[in-house]
């Protein structure tokens, strides 16, 4: 049997994939309210073909609970936030979920922290943790990194392809857990040692969060000098070695808008151009505020009230709202301006989680002379004409051209 520890939006689906796939396998979460949800046969969060995975783990026996079971190998799947002011890794979840792990364990089982981590965060928060109880790891205890990558909005096609990194001190532990991800892992799954395994999964998103950060900055750059930034990254990306990036409103998630924050905390003096790429995305959601207020002056739009802001998740299709550049603008315009005037609408966001905050779209629409669109949904990818008549900033470029439409 395996517990996994933590049922987000990391572990619930890998529950649920190891489950579907022969995998005796217990979910744990300390929360009380989920672990019900999931007990009367509901998801927690809307994903595409999550209902039918649950479907199928729970016919193959899954289980979730809110207690530690023991047993040989637990997955722990756990937030890894940010200090905001030492951008240093908050670890204390991890150490947590461990320790409470050591309570229960087996002897020698293996504990696959999921979870990502700074590179050294095991060696200085989770070897002494296992040390303090006079266990020795590799002998009592086995500890492997095996950092997941999937993207929601695909989980679920991801779980199944992506390659995989597994880091452990012994590579036949690393060898046994490799084979227990290929119940279900169709993608190469590389063994290496836990603190590349730590670092390669930061590098991954600081690579991505450094080059949409250069599409960000373009667009400022096009912006301030009357040139169309999205034409330039068309015609540059004709160029057999060049692949720019779409700019956007800012970058938001749990795991690209924080993980790069990981390595500024870490090397302060050498990590320049990540920090640089961190301020840049997260200037963005201000720069849309300074084109929103640019376009409303030009069309003489003077009460927010008939502004409306499309999208409140981080990305499109999904229903996680964190360090969204929705919230981070909403915040912005809380601090600045009379903001909270502005009608909010996002199809997959069912509770009320900002003020003015509407549930239909004809009730967004409704009195609406202008709309923000921040989030690129499907419903508004496949209708591109949703809101034609409309003055629009379009800053995912989706609404298409026109007299009314303004790019970023
Ligand atoms: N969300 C993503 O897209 C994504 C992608 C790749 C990696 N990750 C990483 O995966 C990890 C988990 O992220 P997430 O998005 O699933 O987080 P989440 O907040 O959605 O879920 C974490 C769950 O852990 C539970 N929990 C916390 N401490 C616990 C404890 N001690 N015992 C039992 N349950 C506990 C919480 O109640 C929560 O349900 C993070 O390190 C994240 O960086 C996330």
């Amino acid at each position: 049997m395996i517990n996994i520890i933590g049922l987000g939006y990391i572990g619930l689906p890998t529950a649920l994939m190891f489950a579907s796939h022969g995998v005796d396998v217990v979910g744990t979460d300390y929360n009380k309210n989920l672990v019900a949800t999931l007990n009367a046969g509901h998801t927690t969060f809307k994903e595409d073909g999550i209902d039918e995975l649950f479907a199928q783990a729970v016919e193959a026996g899954v289980k979730f609970s809110t207690e530690y079971q023991s047993c040989g190998t637990y997955i722990i799947s756990v937030p890894t936030p940010y200090d905001k002011a030492s951008k240093k890794i908050d670890p204390s979840y991890v150490v947590s979920a461990v320790e409470t792990v050591l309570d229960v364990a087996s002897k020698e089982a293996t504990i696959v922290i999921e979870s990502t981590v700074s590179p050294g965060t095991i060696d200085r928060f989770v070897r002494p943790a296992i040390e303090k109880r006079g266990l020795i790891i590799g002998v009592d205890v086995n500890l492997v990194h095996a950092p997941e990558r999937i993207i929601p909005g695909n989980m679920v096609h991801e779980l199944t392809n992506n390659n995989r990194t597994i880091g452990a001190d012994d590579p036949r532990v690393g060898e046994r857990v490799r084979e227990l991800y290929s119940s279900f892992c169709k993608g190469e799954i590389a063994i290496t040692d836990i603190r590349t395994a730590e670092m390669t999964k930061v590098v991954e998103n600081t690579f991505r969060d450094i080059n949409i950060a250069f599409a960000n900055e373009l667009a400022k750059i096009c912006r301030s000098d009357g040139m169309d930034v999205h034409e330039i990254i068309r015609i540059a990306n004709k160029h057999p070695r060049v692949n720019i990036l779409q700019p956007g409103p800012g970058v938001g998630g749990h795991c690209i808008s924080v993980d790069p924050w990981f390595l500024v905390g870490d090397y302060p003096e050498l990590a320049r151009l990540i920090r640089n790429a961190r301020e840049t995305n997260d200037s963005m959601p201000d720069f849309v505020l300074e084109r929103a207020s640019e376009i409303m002056g030009a069309n003489g739009i003077t009460d927010p009230s008939e502004v409306g802001i499309y999208g409140l998740t981080y990305k499109e299709d999904v229903d996680d709202v964190r360090e969204s550049p929705t919230l981070q603008m909403i915040e912005s315009m809380a601090r600045h301006l009379s903001g909270s005037a502005c009608k909010v609408y996002d199809p997959w966001v069912k509770d009320d989680i900002v003020p003015n905050q509407v549930h239909s779209l004809g009730e967004f629409l409704e009195g609406l002379r202008m709309v923000i669109v921040m989030v690129g949904h499907s419903e508004l990818r496949q209708n591109p004409s949703l809101f034609d008549g409309l003055v629009i900033l379009d800053t995912r470029n989706i609404c298409g051209q026109g007299d009314l439409v303004h790019k970023l």
